[in-house]
């Protein structure tokens, strides 16, 4: 699958680096992509065939568009990018804002809403926000199973991300879709917890993992 990668940092290059194992053809989105200390640092991926151009030119290579740029700048990046160019993409979202008081930057409504609302015709799917860069592309270093979550209004699109997500070694069975645009705040918001446990832990390295009740008898939410 053609997939644009906007952000060349830590989940940019992780990410990258990921799918092109699994055989996708990337292009990574940079504002500086002539800048020669950044392509020195990319080189193992552009060895492994990833290319580099701005975020206009992997967004015009995309069919899954990932959004792996700090939440706060997220939005302008992508209105820089266009409405037209993001017009029925799959707007893969792993981003999170952080402001400089490690508060959120998104408190009450997510910036996976904020992005399906400022491009109604792009169809935003929130995941993969609630584990770490290195797990993303590795879950089976955990030493259990783990969850990961989809947030998204368009079902084909989260189908489409599911794919991407089995190709990174996630199975079929560790991906809950949690519903509409609207439950990524619930993903966005775990980033608090997420920092609280990597702490206490001392490792970023960690899933989490639902478990359901042994009877079938559990309490229904609906
Ligand atoms: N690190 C993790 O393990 C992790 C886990 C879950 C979620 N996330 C979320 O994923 C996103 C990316 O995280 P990251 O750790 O890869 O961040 P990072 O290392 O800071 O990389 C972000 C990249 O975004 C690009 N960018 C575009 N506009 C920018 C701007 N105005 N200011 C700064 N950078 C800008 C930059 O690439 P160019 O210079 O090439 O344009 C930069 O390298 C964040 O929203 C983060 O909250 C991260």
């Amino acid at each position: 699958m053609r997939i644009g990668v906007l952000g060349t940092g830590q989940v940019g290059r992780a990410l990258a680096a990921g799918w092109a194992r699994a055989g996708h053809d990337i292009v990574l989105g940079s504002r500086r992509p002539e800048d020669t200390e950044l392509l020195t640092e990319l080189k193992d991926l552009l060895d492994a065939g990833v290319r580099i151009g701005d975020p206009a030119a992997a967004t015009a290579h995309a069919e899954v568009l990932v959004n792996a740029t700090p939440g706060t700048a997220s939005v302008p990046l992508l209105e820089s990018i266009g409405a037209p160019a993001l017009e029925g993409k799959v707007l893969l979202d792993v981003a999170v804002g952080f402001l400089e008081d490690e508060t959120l930057s998104h408190p009450v409504v997510s910036l996976g809403e904020e992005i399906q609302s400022a491009f109604p015709g792009t169809r935003v799917v929130k995941t993969l926000c609630t584990v770490d860069r290195v797990v993303m592309v590795a879950p089976q270093s955990l030493e259990g199973p783990s969850t990961l979550f989809l947030s998204g209004d368009d079902a084909t699109a989260k189908e489409t991300v599911g794919g991407l997500l089995h190709d990174l070694g996630w199975p079929e069975d560790s991906l809950l879709d949690l519903g509409g645009i609207g439950t990524a705040r619930g993903q966005e918001h775990f980033a608090l917890l997420f920092n609280g446990i990597a702490l206490a832990t001392n490792t970023f390295e960690f899933g989490i993992n639902l478990v359901r009740p042994t009877s079938t008898r559990g309490r229904r939410v609906a």
